[in-house]
């Protein structure tokens, strides 16, 4: 064995490695999930002087961190927005790590370069409406560019923005105060998912420029209180940047109406983004395609395709309306990615990147447009029946009629010691806990102003139907255990005092 007996494995030995793998991936698949386990100390050790071998690696690993998974690979996870992958993906993610190719240049991606473009011109066509491509590639533009995330994505299109709005050479505060602008804003719906908090201080606008605007009971903007803020804008001399429309927001899957946002985007001059990372899909089911009614006429779109067109994580989308908007933050660096080349880091914000775009190809031509309809169609009709269930049951309530496929609901406990607001927001809190450790089933818990209310954030158990595996029967174990563990919780604080219940129940 030689010092790099790591590096030039043999067929036998990699064919082992693999069989490891494959009874690792079957043992997982099979086993009924431990409660995740994430705090705790931590058993790190000091790095090895020499490296151990694969098997005492692998004994390691599970006992670190393995053998306490999230079970994403179930038909009753209904917690998160990843889901089980289709069959093909596994493989092919072997085949991206055993090549190895680096996007970021075309030197190292050579023919998936092209690949790449071809398929983010796919979904270009299909967002834009376009029956051809536009034009033929051209070297100094995209259509759009794979990301890391929809984060990444919704953050490359708010720098795009703010170069929109600022396209001089000097620093853009100074270009500003020339444009006789106090400061710049962006517009969204209270909605508008956490990426762009995080853009607004990268951009280095500051949480104060995210002007957040009020929802109606469906959850769309309120066009009216949008109206008033655009009106104050001008008085005021705040240079509206962007104007984000959210088809499918993360807590509620409520949609904004994009035609109406496009028309007043262009009337006040600023750009108009459409987030669409779990809603873009939709355009593929019939049932739900007019919520998105609009989307064509951003100017930038989002997309995370490790969500509803089920790749891998890694795999965002930002689409370009007209692809010369993407020159507009063109960076290039003699080392690799030079400007008359057909290298795709010019056009990214992350440098390296991985072919996650096999994924997205893939599961594009496996599935085509039948796949994702039936898949579509089928999670938001499961979602109207669990919504359905819940309302016919005494101690469930649902939150909100669902849009799309996204159900909020809640427990409510019987006794009437619990009917104050807090007491109630404490025991689902509380319930979730449990529920995570009870298992198998899975949901997930936010914390928001409902749509249409005001005040006091509420607590709810939130129901991602995103999962392709799961069955009616796997609805209704959901809401039994979410009962069973509420009666439980219920029983367990007694009929003691009402101060009593709320002190066991809010020490959860
Ligand atoms: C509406 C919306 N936009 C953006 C994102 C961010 O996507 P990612 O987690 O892939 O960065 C999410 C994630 O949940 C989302 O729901």
């Amino acid at each position: 064995m030689t010092h790099t007996y790591w590096m030039d494995w043999s067929a036998e030995q990699e064919a082992e490695w693999a069989q490891a793998m494959d009874a690792l991936i079957a043992r997982y698949r099979s086993a009924t999930p431990t409660a995740p386990r994430v705090g705790g100390r931590a058993h790190v050790g000091p790095m090895p002087q020499e490296g151990i071998s694969p098997a005492a690696w692998l004994e390691q690993v599970q006992a670190h961190g393995l053998d306490h998974l999230a079970a994403m690979w179930r038909p009753d996870c209904l917690g998160h927005m990843t889901s089980p992958l289709p069959g093909f993906m596994p493989q092919l993610g072997r085949l991206l790590v055993a090549l190895n190719q680096n996007m970021m240049k075309s030197e190292s991606s050579a023919g998936l370069t092209r690949l790449e473009r071809e398929t983010v011109a796919m979904l270009h066509q299909r967002v834009f409406q376009r029956s051809a491509r536009l034009s033929e590639p051209q070297h100094d533009q995209v259509e759009g560019v794979i990301t890391g995330g929809g984060t990444l994505a919704n953050l490359m299109a708010m720098w795009c923005a703010r170069k929109q709005a600022f396209p001089g050479e000097a620093p853009w505060w100074q270009q500003l105060q020339q444009q006789g602008y106090r400061d710049a804003v962006i517009i969204g719906s209270r909605l508008m998912h956490y990426s762009f908090d995080k853009a607004s201080e990268l951009l280095a606008l500051g949480s104060a420029q995210l002007l957040k605007l009020e929802v109606d009971a469906h959850g769309s903007v309120d066009l009216a209180q949008l109206d008033q803020t655009l009106a104050a804008c001008q008085r005021e001399r705040r240079k509206v940047m962007a104007l984000v429309g959210v088809a499918g927001s993360t807590d509620f899957c409520s949609f904004d109406p994009l035609h109406a946002l496009a028309d007043r985007a262009q009337r006040v001059g600023a750009h108009f983004h459409v987030d669409a990372a779990w809603g873009g899909p939709f355009l593929f089911a019939p049932t739900m395609a007019d919520r998105l009614s609009g989307i064509e006429r951003a100017d930038t779109v989002t997309l995370d395709a490790h969500k509803q067109l089920l790749t891998p994580l890694g795999c965002g989308v930002l689409l370009y309306r007209e692809p010369q908007r993407s020159r507009d933050i063109m960076t290039t660096a003699p080392y690799a990615v030079r400007p008359d080349s057909w290298d795709a880091g010019r056009f990214t914000l992350e440098g390296s990147r991985p072919a996650n775009v096999l994924y997205l190809h893939a599961a594009l031509h496996l599935m085509g447009e039948q796949g994702y309809r039936s898949v579509l169609e089928k999670s938001v009709a499961d979602a109207r029946h669990l919504a359905a269930l819940i309302q016919q049951h005494p101690r469930l309530e649902l939150l909100l009629e669902p849009v799309g496929n996204v159900v909020v609901f809640r427990y409510l406990p019987s006794s009437p010691d619990w009917k104050d607001t807090a007491a109630i927001h404490a025991f689902n809190v509380r319930l979730h806990k449990r529920l995570r450790n009870l298992g198998p089933a899975f949901l997930s818990r936010s914390e928001r102003v409902l749509p249409g209310q005001s005040g006091a954030a509420c607590t709810f158990l939130r129901a991602v139907i995103n999962n392709p595996l799961s069955q009616p029967q796997h609805l209704a174990q959901l809401l039994d255990d979410v009962v069973r563990c509420g009666l439980l919780l219920e029983a367990e604080v007694g009929d003691g005092q009402t101060a009593g219940r709320r002190d066991v129940v809010q020490a959860a």
